[in-house]
C-alpha cells in the first residue's frame, strides 16, 4: 500500500454563512440550538471529506456549549478546518459567529470540535492523509487536539470507574441538598422513610 501524501490544513478550510429565518426560532424567538448543530455537522462533513477525499461520518461532538443566543435575522457564519488526524479519524474545529447586520455587532457563539471517520465504499473505516501544518496556529490547534484527546480518555476512564462503583442504596446520601424528591414507589423500593 502506498503511503498517503500529507495534505495542508488550508485544503480543508470551509466557510458557510446562513441567514437565520423565522422558522428556525424557538418559542422564545431565539434560534434553536439544533439549527446550529445541523449547520455545524454539515460543515464538519465538508471539511473532513475535503481532507479525506472520502465519505465521512460524525462520531462525536465536543464543546457544543452556546455562549450567547442567536436572534432571527442574524447572519451566522461558520468556519471550519481539520485540526488533527489519526489513522481513519479526524477532528474538525468549527468557529461559529453571528452578526447583527443592522448594528454590526458580531458574537462568538461557540467553538466546537467534531470527530469524523472516513469510510470506504464498503462502509469500513479508511485511512486519511497526514496533516501538513504550515502556521503557528495550525500547530497550536493540533497540540490542543492532543490535549483534549488525552483529557477525554482520562475522563471517560474515570467516568466508567465511578459508574461501575455506584450503588444506588449506598449513594443515596448524595441526594441530600439536591433539587429532587423521591416518589413514594421508589422510596418503598429502596426502603427509605418519608
Ligand atoms: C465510528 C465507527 C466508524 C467506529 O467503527 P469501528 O468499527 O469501531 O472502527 P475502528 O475501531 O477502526 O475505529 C475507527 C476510528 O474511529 C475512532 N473512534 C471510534 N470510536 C470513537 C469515539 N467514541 N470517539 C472518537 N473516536 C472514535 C477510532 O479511534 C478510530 O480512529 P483512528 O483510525 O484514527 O485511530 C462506527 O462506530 C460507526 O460507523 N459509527 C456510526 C457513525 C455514524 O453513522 N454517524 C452518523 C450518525 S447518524
Amino acid at each position: 500500500m502506498t503511503p498517503l501524501s500529507p495534505r495542508p490544513v488550508r485544503a480543508s478550510h470551509v466557510a458557510l454563512t446562513e441567514l437565520m429565518i423565522p422558522s428556525y426560532a424557538n418559542f422564545g424567538g431565539k434560534v434553536h440550538g439544533g439549527v446550529l448543530l445541523r449547520l455545524m455537522d454539515q460543515i464538519a462533513y465538508a471539511s473532513a471529506a475535503r481532507h479525506a477525499g472520502a465519505y465521512c461520518v460524525t462520531v462525536s461532538v465536543d464543546g457544543a456549549f452556546f455562549r450567547a443566543p442567536v436572534d432571527v435575522g442574524e447572519l451566522v457564519t461558520l468556519r471550519a478546518s481539520v485540526n488533527w488526524v489519526g489513522r481513519t479519524s479526524l477532528v474538525v474545529g468549527i468557529r461559529v459567529e453571528s452578526e447583527n447586520v443592522t448594528s454590526g455587532e458580531v458574537k462568538h457563539t461557540n467553538t466546537s470540535f467534531f470527530t469524523m471517520v472516513a469510510k470506504n465504499e464498503k462502509g469500513e473505516p479508511q485511512a486519511v492523509p497526514p496533516l501538513l501544518l504550515e502556521t503557528r496556529d495550525e500547530v497550536r490547534r493540533y497540540l490542543e487536539a492532543l490535549t483534549r484527546r488525552d483529557i477525554k480518555a482520562r475522563y471517560e476512564h474515570a467516568l466508567d470507574d465511578a459508574n461501575s462503583a455506584l450503588a444506588v442504596h449506598t449513594d443515596l446520601d448524595r441526594l441530600v441538598g439536591q433539587r429532587c424528591v423521591l416518589g413514594s414507589d421508589v422510596r418503598r423500593e429502596l426502603g427509605v422513610s418519608a
